[in-house]
């Protein structure tokens, strides 16, 4: 089941984000993305458990995913794609949408290909010594 995330979350948000980013929880706090007119976050829940969530900004018709990550225990089972969809699917005035990858990491570059993403360019050195892949689809 997919829904908005809430504060009651944080633990668990905190813990997937670390997955992403060591920092993670000085970077993004909760209470800010849930209180942002611009961000939305939503989790992918089994039962009661947040085992996945995606971060997106929204700007006027563009779309930027700024984070997505789902628990490994729950990898390989659709989820991130349900997530993609699920936000493809909830705006109606959306044009674009777009994410930075490191161009190290084929899983999610693998999971945005077969979402129909495509790259539009590159970033060297972007995460310390990593290119950054751009890529975009049309909605
Ligand atoms: C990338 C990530 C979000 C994918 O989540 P997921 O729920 O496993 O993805 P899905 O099950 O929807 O996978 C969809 C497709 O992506 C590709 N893919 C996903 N994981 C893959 C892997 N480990 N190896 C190869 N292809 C992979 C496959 O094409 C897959 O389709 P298939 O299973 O039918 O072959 C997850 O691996 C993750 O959380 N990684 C760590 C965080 C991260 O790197 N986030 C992205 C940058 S912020």
């Amino acid at each position: 089941m997919i829904n908005n995330i809430e504060l009651k979350d944080k633990n668990r948000f905190n813990e997937l984000g670390s997955i992403i980013n060591k920092n993670f929880a000085k970077l993004y706090q909760i209470e800010e993305l849930i209180n942002s007119s611009y961000d939305s976050l939503l989790g992918y829940y089994e039962k009661e458990l947040l085992v996945g969530f995606i971060h997106i900004n929204k700007m006027y018709e563009t779309i930027d995913i700024i984070n997505i990550v789902v628990d490994e225990k729950y990898r390989r089972q659709g989820i991130a794609t349900s997530l993609i969809k699920y936000i493809l699917n909830s705006y109606n005035d959306v044009e674009k949408i777009m994410l930075e990858v490191n161009e190290k990491n084929q899983d999610a570059i693998n999971l945005y290909l077969k979402n129909g993403f495509k790259e539009i360019n590159r970033r060297p050195k972007y995460y310390g010594s990593d290119t950054a892949i751009i890529m975009e689809r049309d909605v």
